[in-house]
């Protein structure tokens, strides 16, 4: 199978888990090894601790997941003591990326500096796409002087790679533009669409914050279009994430331009569809990395 490089990092092919569908790693112990994998992106991490949002937090829709978790996480503390104590990342033996998000601007950079200091994490990926609650609740890749302001100074702050991850409900050509400006090692395309359902028996929302991001392959050919114009943009590595379901989705993305891949929501409906990833594009393109296609 063939490697993909970004910076120092080695990804020994180039499927990754998804941020917050992979959990903190434990969920999917039972179901492969995770050294079969590229990377795995851990659940978005916060420097306070986080409820999360109230029930109902998921709606299935014919061929897409709603979810509105808000966040939820023990905290960056707890995660960053048992890291140093347990070392739990050596035994996975695949690069750990970890998801930092915050309230405001310096949590991600004060979050970064510390990811520098814990054994077994390869890199850091920035969740752009969460609210600035001293902007209103506006998320803070909505100004691309935010993006540009984060990033850089993550980056200064943190010895290891930084990846951003945008949102769709913004322009994804320029803010990658200004992530790969500021320094970025690559840009996630992307986090999850806008979405809502209503309950017309109740006529109510079904989500107490009425909207919820929505995923699954659904989205796939919005995604696939994002990464492709987001890939003859941008001269760093693009990473696609969006409604993966087969080999041949991944195939798909590989060759509109993206370098490595994230499995999300249909984790959840064939927990082993990871590993069936890697060994279809290892049957699919063999050695070569594909071109992608102009
Ligand atoms: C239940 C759920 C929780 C998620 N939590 C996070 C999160 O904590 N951080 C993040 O960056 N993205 C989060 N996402 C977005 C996914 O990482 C992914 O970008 C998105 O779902 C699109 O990919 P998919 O269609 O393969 O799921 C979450 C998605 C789902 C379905």
């Amino acid at each position: 199978m063939f490697e993909t490089k970004i910076g120092q990092i080695v990804f020994r092919n180039p499927v990754m888990t998804a941020s917050g569908t992979f959990g903190m790693g434990d969920p999917f112990r039972d179901f492969y090894d995770y050294s079969q994998l590229g990377g795995v992106v851990l659940k978005t991490l916060t420097p306070r601790p986080r409820k999360g949002n109230p029930p109902p937090r998921l709606y299935e829709t014919p061929a897409g997941l709603l979810n509105s978790i808000g966040l939820e996480n023990e905290g960056f503390d707890v995660f960053e003591r048992e890291v140093l104590e347990k070392n739990p990342f050596a035994e996975w033996k695949t690069n750990v990326i970890v998801s930092l998000a915050g309230d405001e601007e310096g949590d991600f950079v004060q979050l970064a500096s510390r990811c520098g200091k814990l054994p077994g994490v390869s890199a850091i990926e920035l969740n752009l796409s969460c609210p600035n609650v001293h902007a209103g609740g506006a998320t803070f890749d909505s100004e691309q002087e935010a993006v540009y302001r984060i990033v850089s100074e993550a980056i200064e702050q943190s010895s290891l790679p930084v990846f951003v991850k945008l949102s769709p409900q913004h322009d994804l050509v320029r803010n990658a533009r200004v992530a790969e400006k500021a320094g970025a090692a690559a840009v996630t395309i992307s986090n999850t669409y806008l979405g809502m359902a209503i309950d017309i028996h109740r006529k109510s929302f079904v989500f107490a914050r009425k909207f919820a991001g929505f995923s699954g392959p659904a989205v796939k050919p919005m995604a696939l279009a994002h990464v492709y114009r987001v890939s003859r943009e941008v001269n760093i590595p693009v990473i696609a994430s969006g409604g993966i379901a087969s080999g041949e989705d991944a195939a798909e993305f590989l060759l509109a331009g993206a370098r490595l891949l994230q499995i999300g929501t249909m984790g959840f409906v064939k927990p082993t569809l990871a590993v069936e990833v890697v060994d279809f594009l290892e049957r699919f393109f063999g050695d070569v990395a594909p071109e992608p296609l102009s």
